[in-house]
């Protein structure tokens, strides 16, 4: 894995970024940048660019100038988002609460992103937050929640730890039977606290296979994209609702 960016349409570019456990092991991060009109860009989620992708990327906005604004959608992705407030000063900056008490220096919109509000200043962008589990956990270790972004037009579905897709190689995926999207592992973890959370959150997904079939790539922060043919994103969503639904459904019941 290293810094990459994959431009999936004319409108919508992925950045694969760097993010160490414990300074070692590197399980990946990501932010997107979004054309959502002539001369006007948004960033999905902060990253510090570095190199090649920051020249590539200010070349497309007009040395940052043309974004205007910067939707973090991960409450505990908070380590770039100061940077990102240096090098985009024109950018209007929306996140969760946990972003304003984490980050103080960044000048938050009112609006929080997850907002009705922020959702209709962007119709190019679908915004859906999960159903049954806690968006901002108390325990700070659990970041199953998170706010997820679809963008029809270059059929990118944005999504930070709710899914997670594995970095393996295409050969190693076409000789093992293994899934294509997984949950996060700790999302049993960030249920609700009623009988229904499992099955409201399956609910949830299951519709999110139907409203977003069109989904072509599925940009993962942790930790890789997926490719999908018609139909394929649909089927693996709902196979990896089927696996898990069992156990969820009996976590708080
Ligand atoms: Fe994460």
């Amino acid at each position: 894995m290293a810094e990459e960016i994959v431009q999936l349409s004319d409108t919508f570019w992925n950045i694969r970024g760097d993010l160490r456990m414990g300074g070692v092991f590197n399980v990946g991060t990501q932010c997107s940048l979004v054309k959502v009109g002539e001369g006007r860009f948004v960033f999905l989620d902060s990253y510090t660019l570095k190199g090649e992708i920051r020249e590539r990327i200010m070349a497309l906005t007009d040395q940052g100038r043309s974004v205007e604004a910067v939707l973090n959608v991960h409450p505990f992705h908070t380590l770039h988002c100061a940077q990102m407030a240096k090098d985009f000063p024109s950018a209007t900056f929306y996140g969760s609460s946990r972003h304003a008490q984490q980050v103080p220096d960044v000048d938050w919109a009112a609006d929080l992103v997850e907002s009705d509000a922020v959702a209709a200043r962007y119709p190019q962008l679908s915004f859906s937050m999960p159903d049954g589990i806690d968006y901002i956990c108390a325990d700070e270790s659990v970041h199953a929640g998170s706010l997820l972004v679809y963008h029809a037009e270059s059929g990118a579905l944005h999504v930070d730890d709710t899914f997670n897709v594995l970095p393996l190689p295409n050969a190693l995926r076409k000789v093992l039977p293994l899934p294509e999207i997984a949950l996060h592992p700790k999302l049993k973890d960030a249920l609700l606290d009623t009988p229904d959370a499992g099955a409201r959150f399956c609910d949830w997904a299951e519709r999110i296979a139907s409203d977003w079939s069109g989904t072509r790539t599925l940009c993962a922060a942790h930790s890789a994209l997926s490719k999908f043919g018609e139909g394929e994103f649909s089927e693996a969503l709902r196979a990896a609702i089927k696996r898990a639904r069992p156990k969820l459904s009996k976590a708080r019941s």
